[in-house]
Formats: C-alpha cells, sequence, structure tokens
C-alpha cells in the first residue's frame, strides 16, 4: 500500500518520500506536490468529522461573541458580524520560564478580524448603533477601538468618525483605519483630549458614541472571559492578567465573572490583574489608596494603546477589581519591551500593550502574590503587526542593541558575503 503522504514532480512525475528535503525534484529540477492517499472515511462521515471539529453549524454561531447570545444581547436579531472571537489559548514553555510560573496559558486577541480585541465590542456596539437607528458612529481612540470601529461601520454602511491623537497611534493602526475608510482627525492632543472633545461635541454632532463608555461594547468584550473559560472546561483559572488603559475591559471582565458565577457557570471567580504601564498609571494610584479617589494623569508609555490619564470606566472598574480579589500594577517600559521581545522571539507575537500582561506576571511573581503553581491565563490583546515602528526601532536602531535585538544585514547579492555573515555568527 502506498504511504498516506508522498511528493511527486510535476514535470516527470518521479517520486520521492514525505520527508525528502529537497524543495525541487531531485531527477528534473521540477516543482514539487504532495500526494495523499484517499481518506478511509466516506465524504459523508468526513463532513460530520470537520463539523464536530469546528464545533457548531455555519451561521452567527461561527462567532466568538455571538456564540455567548443569551448572555451578550440576546434580543438582537441581524447582527452585524465580521466573525469575530475564536481566538486560540496558547501555551509557551519559554514563556513560562520567562515569567517564573508553571503554566502560563496566552488568550492571543491579537487573532481578531481586525487584530484586536475591540472587534468583540464593535459587533455589539454597531449592531445596536443600528437598532437605534443612528447614522454615524464615532469614537476617540488610541488606535484599535479606531480601527475596529471603522471595519464594522463600513460592514454596516455607517458613516464612521474616528479622533486619534497626532503623534502615537502606530502605524498599522492608522493604516487601517483610513483603509477601512472612516473620517479620520488627527487630533493635537492626547487620547484624552479626544475623548473629552468627542464627549462635548456628540450632541451637536449626532453620532452614536463607540467608545467603551457604551455599555454594548462591554457586553461583547465580556466573551473574552467566556470563551477562555469554556475553553478551560468552565474551569476557571487563579488569575486573569491583562493590560488596562481606559478600563473597558477591566470593566467587562469583572462583569462576565460576577454573571458566570452568579448564573451557575463556574463555582468560583477568579482574581483579575489589571496591568498599566508605569507612565500611565492613574488606576494604579487609586488602587494603592484603597479606590479612595479617582486619579488622573499626563500619560507617557511606549505602549501607545494604553496611553491613557483619565480612563473613561473607573467606576466599573473598582466594582472588577473589588469583586474579585484582584491587584492594580505597573510595570515600567523597559520591562514592557524586555517582555514583548520574549513573546516575539518565542513566534507568538503581540503589540507593546499586549506585553504588559507577562510583565505583569512577572511583577506578581517578584511580589509574591502569585505562587509559582497557581493557574494564570494573559490576555494579549493585539496583534504583532499593529505596531511596526516600535518593532524596528527595537531591533535596527537602539544603541547599543537591547539584550533581544536581531539586527538585519545588508550585504551584496553573492555567495560569499552569506558564508562570511553565517560564519561570523557561528553558524
Ligand atoms: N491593549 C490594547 C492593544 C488596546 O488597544 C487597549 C485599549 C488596551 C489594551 C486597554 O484596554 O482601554 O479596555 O483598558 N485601546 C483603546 C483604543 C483605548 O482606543 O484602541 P482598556
Amino acid at each position: 500500500m502506498r504511504p498516506e503522504s508522498w511528493q511527486a514532480c510535476i514535470s516527470c512525475g518521479n517520486e520521492v518520500v514525505e520527508t525528502d528535503p529537497n524543495p525541487r525534484c531531485g531527477r528534473c529540477g521540477g516543482l514539487l506536490e504532495v500526494h495523499h492517499r484517499p481518506p478511509e472515511m466516506r465524504a459523508q462521515e468526513l463532513i460530520q468529522q470537520f463539523t464536530e471539529r469546528r464545533g457548531g453549524p455555519p451561521g452567527a454561531t461561527e462567532s466568538g461573541v455571538w456564540r455567548f447570545r443569551e448572555i451578550v444581547l440576546p434580543s438582537a436579531e441581524a447582527v452585524v458580524s465580521y466573525p469575530e472571537g475564536n481566538t486560540p489559548l496558547i501555551h509557551r514553555v519559554a514563556l513560562d520560564r520567562w515569567a517564573g510560573v508553571a503554566r502560563l496559558l496566552l488568550k492571543h486577541e491579537g487573532h481578531n478580524p481586525t487584530g484586536s480585541f475591540k472587534d468583540r465590542g464593535m459587533t455589539v456596539g454597531v449592531t445596536q448603533a443600528l437598532r437605534v437607528g443612528a447614522q454615524a458612529v464615532a469614537c476617540a481612540s488610541t488606535g484599535n477601538t479606531a480601527a475596529s470601529l471603522a471595519a464594522y461601520a463600513a460592514q454596516a454602511g455607517l458613516t464612521a468618525l474616528v479622533l486619534v491623537p497626532v503623534e502615537g497611534v502606530a502605524a498599522g493602526k492608522l493604516a487601517q483605519t483610513l483603509a477601512y475608510g472612516a473620517r479620520t482627525l488627527l487630533v493635537r492632543g492626547d487620547f484624552d483630549d479626544c475623548l473629552r472633545l468627542l464627549e462635548e461635541s456628540r450632541d451637536r454632532l449626532g453620532v452614536y458614541q463607540l467608545n467603551s463608555i457604551n455599555p454594548f461594547r462591554i457586553e461583547g468584550q465580556k466573551t473574552i472571559i467566556l470563551e477562555i473559560l469554556q475553553q478551560t472546561s468552565w474551569q476557571p483559572p487563579d488569575w486573569i492578567v491583562f493590560p488596562a488603559g481606559n478600563l473597558g475591559n477591566t470593566a467587562a471582565f469583572g462583569k462576565a465573572l460576577r454573571e458566570a458565577h452568579q448564573w451557575g457557570l463556574i463555582s468560583r471567580l477568579p482574581r483579575l490583574a489589571a496591568i498599566q504601564a508605569a507612565g500611565a498609571a492613574p488606576f494604579v494610584r487609586s488602587f494603592e489608596e484603597g479606590f479612595l479617589r479617582r486619579h488622573r494623569a499626563k500619560a507617557d508609555t511606549v505602549a501607545t494603546a494604553i496611553r491613557i490619564g483619565g480612563p473613561a470606566s473607573y467606576e466599573r472598574a473598582v466594582i472588577a477589581i473589588q469583586s474579585t480579589n484582584g491587584v492594580v500594577l505597573a510595570v515600567q517600559d523597559s520591562d514592557i519591551l524586555e517582555a514583548k521581545a520574549a513573546i516575539d522571539a518565542s513566534g507568538v507575537g503581540c503589540e507593546p500593550a499586549s506585553a504588559a500582561t507577562l510583565a505583569g506576571v512577572r511583577e506578581l511573581r517578584r511580589r509574591g502574590l502569585l505562587e509559582r503553581s497557581e493557574q494564570v491565563v494573559g490576555i494579549l490583546t493585539g496583534h504583532i503587526l499593529k505596531d511596526p515602528g516600535v518593532l524596528l526601532k527595537y531591533h535596527q536602531q537602539i544603541e547599543p542593541p537591547p539584550t533581544w535585538a536581531n539586527r538585519p544585514l545588508e550585504i551584496e547579492a553573492n555567495l560569499a558575503q552569506i558564508e562570511r555573515v553565517l560564519q561570523d555568527s557561528g553558524g
């Protein structure tokens, strides 16, 4: 009998084993093709197998948000869905070691259609915008909300208006926002100025606001938690760690957990750990004072997604932290960049703000708040390609090169140069 798979040359028919490393036919130099023995299952059985593995019939349930519609927005009928969600929960031993925990699971929200968790809130927010008869939707953003709003508004046929700071929006996010067709205003100010301006002008302009102050966005973002719980067979981890800026996620996570507990989906609550960048940490200050009062800061951090000084969802986030026995910590930009380099070098990759999660796990360990053996799920909020600027600077420009820097080398187009480079690097 033939093996399960083999390779054959499309020019001369020469067959070689599946594991032959030659990228071309060894006999004539032609291109190779992989062949498989026909499957033993009948077509219907195969289809059933594929359907079962995918986990459900096609339709709105393809979305990892609308799958939970009973606890997201039960009355929604026509939904604006990409679809989104269904993001992987991944594990890399190298990152366990980096953070000093036994087993760290990472929920990679960068796998959403526009590359961040914002799509989960936006599918619900834009669905709601249509339900209330809105003609135009708007947001202030550090970049990801803008990209997501632009994409979902385009799908829904709504006009999108976006206010972003003129400086510090990562290239990938701005590029997406323009490409999806949002009217984009580069405001000479920071995110907090953008949000204030939009709040002031929203009614005059007649736009439906889709920042995370919008409660329907929060309902969608709850599904990050619901999906994690489903992926872990409704056995909650001990901790859920994530970056915090405007505090929409903090609010959504607390609400999702409280409801899941109340409705009997889980029997205990994990602790939430919200991580801020040290240069943009007003929520950390409030936490350290027992939430006696709300703070504002002039925000500055390399993680531009969370460069926010006056978080809008403060009150909801306080409830989330208090009701989960949670903590709020700050990490330095240098730790964020080191964590990011570790995540990237593991082949996973994420944007800078997301790396605050891994830096936060290490910080929780350092402070003795987290035991090595405790179960931790960290959220990676955005895709590695969101912020090519920070990446290229880190790997190509900083002098002296940081420990993890991977300098590219420019060479003439000849073999001797490649050999010299490989010799120099011990390859
Ligand atoms: N991570 C990423 C990649 C983000 O884009 C954001 C927020 C956060 C974390 C923080 O989440 O605001 O719910 O505490 N980005 C918003 C935006 C502010 O406009 O894209 P949060």
